[in-house]
């Protein structure tokens, strides 16, 4: 392998800044070209190429978002639109190539490489931290740490008035940010897409908590939440059933993809950018980068995308005891 290709893909994350720049240096240290690619897979298909050097990613490992920019390219979905990325490739004298993003992102990766035979190493990118076989993906500590830093805020603010926070956090199937961050926020209820404890129990809770003398409270509630109703729905619900509260609704958005990444994130990223690298030079492809009891390991792409990232049940029994 003489030259290597990076992108970013799929929602940005805090980290992928600092993962680029590691596999940049790390080409560079092993006297490799290194390629990146601007746009994810749109920017493949197009061409969009710039050679870099350990020089190009100065002063980025301390940056959120992605320099290379990411799309989620519909166009890529097509055998049209991957030829095109793989004549692309080949006319660039480019041999194989990292991705950093999430689950789409290594779906595609995996598809491309299977049908053109192609080296693909992938980087666990993605606030939710939903890839199976990593402990952590870039940007989840990141994220954590900004919507812990919101909630305290809007705790202030809930105790001043004696209110109720329903709090929207991201997490389209996965919990991890909202339980977390629940539990480091003290959080009295967190709702997440793992489990549907039923509406009536939170209601039931709320009122005991209440009557147990607290005077305000913090309900964190994941965007894949599945208690059928959305978080608006969810403070109209409760303020039909009780009128103990005063209710008002915050939906963090975006601000937690966005941000500095955290010195955790920015190791992480750095040791998965050099994993990347590495893994390349020894021949493997169709595989992912993780991090799993701090050793730096392997695993299939299938395993990452396929596999079920399940709920935490120490956490949420953690969670339980000390919200009483
Ligand atoms: O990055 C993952 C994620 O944050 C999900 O939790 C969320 O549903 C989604 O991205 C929203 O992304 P976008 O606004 O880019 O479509």
């Amino acid at each position: 392998i003489k030259n290597i290709a990076v992108l970013t893909s799929g929602g940005d994350a805090p980290g992928m800044n600092a993962a680029i720049r590691a596999v940049v240096r790390a080409c560079s240290f092993y006297n490799l070209d290194c390629t990146g690619v601007y746009r994810g897979y749109q920017g493949l298909i197009e061409a969009d190429f710039e050679k870099l050097d350990a020089r190009s990613v100065r002063n980025i490992i301390n940056k959120g978002g992605t320099f290379l920019k990411s799309t989620r390219s519909e166009d890529f979905k097509t055998k049209e639109g991957r030829k095109k990325a793989y004549e692309s490739l080949r006319n660039n004298n480019i041999d194989a190539l990292v991705v950093i993003g999430g689950d789409g992102t290594f779906t595609g990766g995996q598809k491309f490489s299977q049908e053109f035979d192609f080296p693909i190493v992938g980087i666990p990118a993605t606030i939710d931290n939903d890839i199976d076989g990593t402990d952590y993906t870039l940007g989840y500590d990141t994220a954590l740490n900004t919507v812990v830093e919101a909630i305290d805020k809007i705790r202030d603010t809930a105790s001043s008035h004696n209110r109720l926070f329903l709090i929207e956090v991201m997490g389209r199937d996965a919990g991890d940010i909202a339980l977390n961050s629940g539990i480091g926020a003290g959080a009295e209820e967190i709702l997440i897409p793992e489990e549907n404890l039923g509406v009536e129990r939170l209601i039931d809770s709320l009122k005991r908590s209440k009557k147990s003398g607290k005077t305000s409270s913090i309900i964190v509630v994941a965007e894949g939440d599945k208690s059928g109703k959305n978080i608006f729905e969810l403070a109209n619900y409760i303020e039909e059933n009780m009128d103990e509260y005063e209710i008002r609704v915050s939906v963090l958005g975006h601000i937690q993809r966005g941000g500095c990444p955290s010195c955790f994130d920015r190791v992480l990223a750095s040791k998965l950018g050099v994993g990347a690298v590495e893994a390349l030079m020894e021949g493997k492809t169709e595989v992912m980068i993780g991090l799993h009891h701090k050793k730096v390991v392997t695993v299939d792409l299938t395993t990452a995308i396929k596999g079920e990232v399940k709920l935490d049940k120490e956490l949420r029994r953690v969670a339980d005891i000390t919200s009483v």
